[in-house]
């Protein structure tokens, strides 16, 4: 029985002082003056939910010198995660069942944390969605890292009937000219075009990656719309391109100061934060690939914008857990709650710190955020009710 004591933890929708037990990877009760046999003494710490990123590219299998099971889940686990959400996008692409069975099993071998898989659908392979039978379809509907990405324009609904209306397919909507104007005019057009078949056939649909103001004022608009936003659109513009040269390549790509700024202003509308950890090695990224490793600096930067009063912590957490697992059907995580699974991060908010690339666990070790200065990191973490990370190190 894990007892963990005496911490301001989220419950329901505030933080209260209370103590957590855990019996067989579940949590058994929450209360005062609780007794157990293994204890952590949680005293000025937040604990907090184990996190849930629904968009991560884990790289396994396929490109495993940029990232692979290990090394992608002990980011997570490091960065507060304790399940996220694979994205298909795989030099050989996530879009047979035989293939999402070969990831599961990978992961299950190899993964510290809980691994999820969206599935990637084709222009043809509706027989397979059928088949594997996964919890979430994702679609490119613009060109992105992999050749995933739908050509005949009758596939996108297609889709939108074939797979079970309430579970969302995940969209990336964004196109990635180099001319803004023509890019984000093709997003918004995307976007709008993907929700009125939401409403059409009355199936949930979820936007990836949203960058701007413009695509969450959309997605607001229908019920059936729920819509994601990635930290970097948050804290680096289209200013930090000198700055960072090659290492600043992202799809959708970084926006303007003044987007950056309306992006959270418009941030209470979004329904989730997701880090779109993809990760590629230094060497990659100077011959050109998009993509910034995420998972390991995405809590403190929104504890960041807590901090400089962007955002409330109150806000925050539901969107980095309760609200991803609602919005996925991930049932029994997400909350601390009896009878939920024992995932519980527990944070120093105290605590300042920098990014070492040296010390990253990404096996692509770098970050587009080395240097600034982060207050508030994780220090403990329990996965199933199994103490993994304890004092920032893995037990
Ligand atoms: C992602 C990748 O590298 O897989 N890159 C990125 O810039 N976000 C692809 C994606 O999420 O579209
Ligand atoms: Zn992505």
């Amino acid at each position: 029985m894990l007892l963990i004591q005496s911490g301001t933890v989220f419950i329901g929708d505030k933080f209260v002082k209370k103590d957590i037990l855990i019996d067989n990877g579940i949590i058994v009760d929450i209360g005062t003056n609780l007794k157990g046999t293994e204890k952590i003494d949680a005293s000025g710490m937040l604990v907090l939910p184990g996190l849930i990123d629904p968009h991560v590219h884990l790289r396994e299998p396929g490109a495993t010198h940029k990232e692979d099971f290990t090394t992608g889940s002990r980011a997570a686990i490091a960065g507060g995660f304790t399940t996220v959400m694979d994205m298909p996008n795989n030099t050989t692409p996530t879009t047979t069942k035989e293939r999402l069975e070969e990831k599961m099993k990978l992961a299950k071998q190899k993964a510290v944390c809980d691994v999820l898989f969206h599935f990637g659908g084709t222009d043809d392979n509706f027989d397979e969605v059928k088949k594997a039978n996964p919890p979430s379809l994702k679609l490119y509907l613009g060109e992105t890292t992999g050749m995933l990405v739908l050509k005949n324009q009758n596939s996108l609904e297609k889709h939108f009937v074939n797979f079970p209306a309430e579970r969302p397919i995940v969209l990336h909507a964004s196109d990635h000219s180099p001319d803004e104007e023509i890019n984000l005019g093709k997003t918004y057009a995307t976007v709008e075009n993907a929700i009125s078949l939401a409403n059409k056939h009355k199936r949930k649909i979820h936007i990836a990656h949203a960058s701007t103001k413009k695509e969450i004022d959309l997605a607001i608009r229908s019920k059936n719309c729920t819509v994601e936003v990635a930290p970097h659109y948050l804290f680096l513009s289209t200013n930090d391109l000198e700055r960072l040269g090659p290492m600043g390549k992202v799809y959708p790509p970084l926006r303007s100061e003044q987007k950056r700024i309306h992006l959270w202003k418009s941030l209470e509308n979004v329904d989730c934060i997701a880090t779109d950890h993809a990760p590629h090695t230094i060497e990659d990224k100077e011959s050109g690939s998009a993509g910034f490793p995420g998972l390991e600096t995405s809590l403190a930067l929104m504890l960041k914008g807590c901090d400089l009063g962007f955002i409330d912590k109150l806000w925050l957490i539901p969107k980095m857990s309760e609200q991803v697992a609602s919005i996925f059907n991930i049932e029994k995580k997400g909350q601390i709650k009896k009878g939920f699974i024992g995932d519980i991060t527990i944070v120093d908010p105290k605590k300042v710190w920098k990014v070492d690339t040296s010390e990253l666990e990404t096996k692509c070790k770098w970050s587009p955020f080395e240097g600034i200065e982060f207050k508030g990191k994780v220090h403990t973490v329990i996965k199933s009710g199994k103490i993994v990370y304890r004092e920032y190190c893995f037990v």
